[in-house]
């Protein structure tokens, strides 16, 4: 590893020295560094014109594809990182799982894991199993420049959500029941789950990503009791996993408020904030040795420009006297937001923030 957390000692210095991975390391920056998560996709016509016919799933194995729909919103907007374009359902995909992504429902999984029979159907992942991701973040790295690139995947529990539910699910009453009524199984899975999520980052960032992000977006339906006990073990083992390279590690799930000093503890170096918890008082929570994400409504993206500034304004206010603040919404893009709004509020992050 070289002495600036590239694996590969590749890394350029001006990637190393962005604003983006600066504030994920609590280092002072120029401005505030800004991306969206869920930027690269159905809010961009460009993006709907090169997905055309092109199922997800598929368009996510194709390494030129991914390339052009991860650079479309570093282009149009200017953020400080780009997001790997793919699903956290893809190395479930690549380890043979028969399911699929439907348009406007999301994740689908043909058999649902229930039994422990079903766990032997998750077998370790290999770099073999993915050479499309190494790929395409070999061919990012390069059209990217000092642009930092964000590896992710889906945190154990948020997985185990889909694959027990075998779909998307408001109450999760399968994966719960689990949780609760045959701990040792569910505790079996999660493991499984972070062997899996744990080699598909390692793949990315040996590939070049500057960053991981673990989302872990349902988390939020639980106690923080049951976080403690039936998740964090997983969680933080991925997270360890990971810890050698040096790259940045940013976690985070949709109404956490609850779990965030936990979230951090399992081991991200940043804590991603949805727009329920102002970032003073998450940061309260988290307390200090760690930068925070966020966390702009994505529905105020909806309303004029005064409006959207004066709530950016409150969010950059908020973070004053934060140890490092990656601006960011407080969950994705909405499919029908005007990228315009979007390519506005960068600007107006760069400008107020400029120090
Ligand atoms: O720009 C980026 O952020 C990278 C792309 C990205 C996608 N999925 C592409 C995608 C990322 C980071 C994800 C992660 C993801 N996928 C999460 C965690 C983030 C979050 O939003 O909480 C979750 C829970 C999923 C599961 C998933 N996949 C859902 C809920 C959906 C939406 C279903 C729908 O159609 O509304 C998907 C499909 C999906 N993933 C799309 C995209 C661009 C839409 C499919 C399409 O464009 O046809």
């Amino acid at each position: 590893m070289s002495a600036n957390g590239s694996p590969t000692g590749q890394q350029p210095t001006a990637t190393y020295d962005s604003a983006f991975l600066r504030a994920c390391r609590r280092e002072p920056v120029p401005h505030t560094p800004v991306w969206f998560m869920r930027q690269a996709g159905r809010s961009l016509p460009e993006y709907r014109k090169v997905r055309e016919g092109i199922p997800m799933l598929e368009s996510c194995m194709r390494p030129e594809l991914v390339t052009e729909i991860t650079l479309q919103p570093v282009r149009r907007h200017d953020v400080d990182a780009a997001i790997y374009f793919s699903d956290i359902v893809v190395p479930l995909k690549a380890i043979g799982l028969d399911l699929d992504i439907k348009p406007g429902v999301g994740p689908v999984v043909e058999q649902p894991i229930r039994t422990r029979a079903d766990l032997a159907r998750l077998r370790d992942l290999t770099p073999e199993d993915v050479p499309y991701i190494t790929e395409a973040v070999g061919l990012l790295t390069r059209e990217l420049g000092a642009t930092p690139l964000i590896g992710f995947a889906g945190a154990p529990f948020t997985l185990a959500s889909y694959l027990v539910e075998g779909g998307p699910s408001r109450t999760y009453e399968n994966a719960k029941a689990m949780m609760y009524g045959d701990p040792q199984l569910w505790a079996d899975l999660l493991d499984r789950l972070a062997d899996i999520t744990a080699a598909f980052l390692k793949v990315q960032i040996e590939a070049g990503a500057s960053a991981v992000q673990l989302f872990d977006s349902w988390v939020g339906a639980l106690a923080p009791a049951d976080y403690v006990k039936s998740v964090m073990p997983a969680s933080a083992k991925v997270f360890e996993a990971v810890a050698g390279y040096g790259v940045p590690r940013i976690h985070f799930g949709v109404g956490t408020g609850e779990l965030l000093k936990l979230m951090g503890e399992a081991g991200a170096d940043v804590v991603g904030v949805d727009w329920r918890v102002p970032l003073d008082e998450a940061a309260r929570r988290v307390g200090p040795g760690k930068a925070l994400q966020g966390n702009i409504d994505p529905t105020v993206l909806f309303t004029d420009k005064d409006t959207v500034e004066a709530r950016a304004r409150e969010v950059l206010d908020a973070a004053t006297g934060l140890e490092g603040h990656v601006f960011n919404l407080g969950h994705g893009v909405m499919p029908n937001t005007d990228p315009d709004a979007l390519t506005r509020l960068v600007d107006y992050v760069h400008t107020a923030s400029a120090r």
